[in-house]
């Protein structure tokens, strides 16, 4: 594994070490008010970031792309808004962070989605 592929897998490796943390934190602490955060923390920083990076890696053509980094920007400011905005939301603080992640998660897909489609038109 290498490239896009990698960072996106070393990611999901980050995230995922920290979310179990967070859940470890959780459980001692008895106080599951943050669940959510860490909910998110784990499916989109570590489920989803995890198979970007198999993804790329199985079809190397698309991680040529200069598509493939924007992609991998949009994923990390998803998942850097969202778990922290998430935190702030539920603590009735503020939700733009929540909103600003949850737009970039989006917009990823998306950007995710056109690589896909793009890198099958070009292989067919
Ligand atoms: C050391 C590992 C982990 C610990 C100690 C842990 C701990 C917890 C705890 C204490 C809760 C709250 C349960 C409740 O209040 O009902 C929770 C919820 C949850 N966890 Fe974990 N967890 C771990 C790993 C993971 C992983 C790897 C994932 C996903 C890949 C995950 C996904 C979730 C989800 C989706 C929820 C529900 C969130 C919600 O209610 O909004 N957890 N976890």
């Amino acid at each position: 594994m290498r490239g896009v592929a990698l960072w996106f897998f070393a990611s999901a490796v980050v995230y995922v070490t920290l979310g179990m943390l967070f859940g470890i934190w959780m459980s001692a602490s008895h106080d599951h008010t943050l669940a959510p955060a860490h909910g998110h923390l784990n499916l989109v920083g570590w489920a989803t970031m995890a198979l970007f990076g198999v993804y790329y890696h199985v079809v190397p053509a698309a991680a040529q792309s200069p598509l493939a980094k924007v992609h991998f920007a949009l994923s990390t400011l998803a998942v850097w808004f969202m778990f922290p905005g998430i935190i702030l939301a539920i603590q009735g603080q503020t939700e733009i962070l929540a909103i600003i992640g949850s737009f970039a998660a989006l917009l990823s897909m998306l950007t995710f989605l056109f690589v896909v489609l793009r890198t099958r038109a070009a292989l067919a």
